[in-house]
């Protein structure tokens, strides 16, 4: 059981510090081991879909639809998965446009546990980009307590501290193992003294950096595109320490 493959990875952390950037950068490096890779968004307050698909290419498929549904089934969310624009390996469930809160019915722990099974009979991988108001989102708590791993993103700022002394004891209960997650310094600008920050967070083992041409990337729908130059010397090597430390560097 000890070398058992690891296969789901929940992103998770403070608000706007990079957490779905981050979790499509680790979809797209594992795409590189040609296997299959869905990417859970699970932000029901701005739903992702149309912040990273053109919206042409949207079809009508929701996460929502597939938590909700009378009955669970596997062939149920392989028809609410997208695909990623050219990239054959990656997909994406996750909320469309125009949805809310309130767009459906309320469901349960066991629902989302069910759903994030049944993920992993369908992809290699499953990347999980959770909501920091763990609190409004059951999906990306569920995600929290089975995800094999968490990626721990830590903003680079002081709302980034004052979000983790309020949300951590939420999350103190044995069953999330925090002390088990993997802590990234996100979004890292040059002036912020991130060594302050590394120590406030309890050290960190990665740093993403802040990049123009990964917010340029995100802010053009192009983030499947690999980077180029000094910033991807930059960033992709974080990208690549990620993936190997979850899942091996092997094929
Ligand atoms: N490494 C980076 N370099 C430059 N910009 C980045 C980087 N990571 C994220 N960003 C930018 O920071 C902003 C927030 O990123 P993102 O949406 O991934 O954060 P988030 O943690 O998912 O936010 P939310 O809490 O709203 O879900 C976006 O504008 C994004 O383009
Ligand atoms: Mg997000």
């Amino acid at each position: 059981m000890a070398n058992k493959q690891k296969q789901m990875l929940a992103v998770w952390g403070s608000p706007g510090s990079g957490k779905t950037v981050t979790a499509v950068k680790l979809a797209a490096e594992l795409s590189k081991k040609k296997k299959n890779v869905v990417v859970v968004l699970c932000d029901n307050t701005a739903p992702m879909l149309p912040a990273l698909v053109k919206s042409h290419k949207l079809p009508e498929a929701s996460v929502g639809g597939v938590l909700t549904a009378p009955g669970l089934t596997q062939e149920l969310i392989l028809k609410n998965l997208i695909p990623f624009d050219k990239n054959p390996y990656v997909s994406l469930l996750g909320y469309k446009a125009e949805e809310n809160l309130y767009t459906y019915a309320e469901y349960g722990k066991e629902r989302a546990v069910d759903m994030l099974v049944l993920l992993r009979h369908i992809a290699d991988y499953v990347i999980v980009d959770c909501t920091s108001a763990l609190t409004g989102s059951i999906l990306s708590t569920a995600a929290l307590e089975v995800a094999d791993d968490v990626l721990r993103v830590c903003g680079c700022d002081l709302k980034a501290v004052s979000y983790f002394a309020s949300y951590l004891p939420l999350i103190e209960d044995h069953k999330f193992k925090p002390e088990k997650h993997i802590k990234a310094l996100s979004n890292t600008r040059p002036y912020q003294g991130g060594g302050e920050y590394e120590n406030s967070f309890g050290g960190v083992k990665h740093r993403l950096p802040y990049l123009p041409a990964v917010e340029e990337q995100a802010a053009t729908l192009r983030l499947m595109e690999p980077l180029s130059g000094k910033e991807a010397k930059a960033y992709d090597p974080v990208i690549a320490a990620i993936v190997g430390e979850v899942f091996g560097d092997g094929q």
